[in-house]
């Protein structure tokens, strides 16, 4: 898969980006603060519908505009063409409005599975380091990349369980319950668990055999065992099952729940153990350790990508060359293959190694804007800074 053209307006400190990558190697060099993050971050839109970071859309747009746009054309390797774009209007009552070859989606979960990227950054530590919700994550935006039922089950659960706990948390405080209404809500619950789970119990296990090969590969010892494990909240395999087993609990739960305003059981609460030698990672594990663990995990979601969907997914390297020693660089740019990536660092020294490449300046602008320029032109190159409105809105 491969991102023939990159637009942004009116997106972060961009004003307005048309971009023609290379097919290969993407290289963009700047100041801390220039506008590298942005753009890897805009090309995260377009395959997710948000931001890898934990922003909110409205940041996302460029200070004092009331909307802004991202848009990719994507070439398949099989050869098929889509354009992809998002508008995102924060102030309006839809915030964002997903475009797929001109005509506007239905549905976010259309979105999915047109672009596929996985992003590197120095913040994949908190995969080891924080709680499980970094976790969950990381997993289910893989899991939506590649299924966008599943997806779809994750947006009803969230929605219903936000529902619930706000019911929960209004009977607490007015004395008053509404059962019917609980259980609707429970009943939606159970139906998108019963999704979920077996996705992610599936999705978990591929994970656990990929991400326990990368780690050995890259630390080299083989009495070092990484073991990642999905840590359901049930045990049930059954669809059916956990649909009836989940919406009894939470029925039962409901007076617990009242009390502590919120919602003990479910998929919500599930986690990803990391261990190293069947010890807590997050306790015991080395600087160096905690590095290689995070580093396996992402190499597992791109393989694991690639191994379901049939292609590479686009590669975002934010700033991480500088982060990674000689041995955990070889190994990234090993697998790299011929995926597309853009990758992003401060310092030319960053980047021995790499081949075959196209490099980009980004500065920033007296007017405060980012800038693009390539460095070293060549035939196929094209970048045009234009004034006018793109036409994808
Ligand atoms: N909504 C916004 N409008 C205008 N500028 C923004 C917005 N959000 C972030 N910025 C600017 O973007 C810059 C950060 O860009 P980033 O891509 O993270 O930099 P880096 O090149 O270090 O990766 C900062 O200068 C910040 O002020
Ligand atoms: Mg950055």
């Amino acid at each position: 898969m491969k991102i023939e053209r990159l637009r942004l307006k009116s997106f972060r400190n961009y004003e307005s980006l048309d971009l023609t990558p290379h097919p290969g190697m993407n290289l963009f060099f700047g100041r801390n603060g220039a506008g590298k993050t942005n753009l890897l971050e805009a090309i995260h839109y377009c395959a997710l519908g948000r931001s890898h970071r934990t922003a909110a859309d409205r940041d996302a747009v460029r200070r004092d505009e009331p909307a802004g746009a991202v848009g990719v054309t994507v070439l398949s390797d099989s050869g098929s063409r889509s354009e992809i774009s998002i508008r995102l209007t924060p102030g309006e009552a839809k915030g964002k409005t997903v475009f797929i070859d001109r005509k506007r989606a239905l549905r976010m979960a259309d979105l999915m599975g047109h672009v596929r990227c996985v992003i590197f950054s120095p913040e994949d530590l908190m995969l080891v380091r924080e709680g499980p919700s970094v976790r969950r994550r990381f997993l289910d935006m893989l899991l939506s990349q590649l299924d966008p039922a599943c997806f779809l089950a994750l947006q009803r659960y969230n929605r219903a369980l936000e529902q619930r706990n706000s019911l929960l948390r209004e009977q607490k405080r007015t004395g008053r319950s509404d059962g019917d209404l609980l259980f609707s809500y429970e009943r939606l619950m159970a139906e998108a668990a019963s999704v979920i789970i077996p996705k992610r119990r599936t999705a978990g296990e591929r994970l656990r055999a990929i991400a326990a090969q990368k780690y050995a590969a890259i630390c080299g010892r083989e009495e070092e065992i990484f073991d990642l494990r999905y840590q359901p909240c049930t045990e049930a395999t059954d669809p059916g099952i956990i649909r009836e087993e989940a919406a009894l609990i939470w029925k039962g739960r409901r007076e617990e729940d009242r009390i502590r305003g919120g919602t003990s059981f479910g998929p919500h609460r599930e986690d990803l153990r990391l261990t190293l030698d069947d010890r807590e990672m997050k306790l015991y594990a080395s600087q160096g350790q905690i590095r290689t663990a995070a580093l396996a995990m992402k190499l597992a979601q791109l393989a694991l990508i690639e191994e379901v969907s049939g292609e590479k997914p686009v590669l975002l390297l934010d700033d991480v060359m500088s982060e990674l020693d000689m041995t955990r660089r070889t190994r990234l740019l090993q697998e790299i293959g011929g995926a597309q990536t853009f990758v992003t660092c401060t310092d030319e020294s960053d980047l021995e190694g790499l081949s075959e490449r196209r490099t980009y300046r980004v500065t920033l602008g007296d007017d405060g804007c980012a800038c693009v320029t390539e460095t070293r032109p060549g035939d196929e190159a094209e970048i045009t800074e234009s004034a006018e409105e793109p036409d994808f809105t």
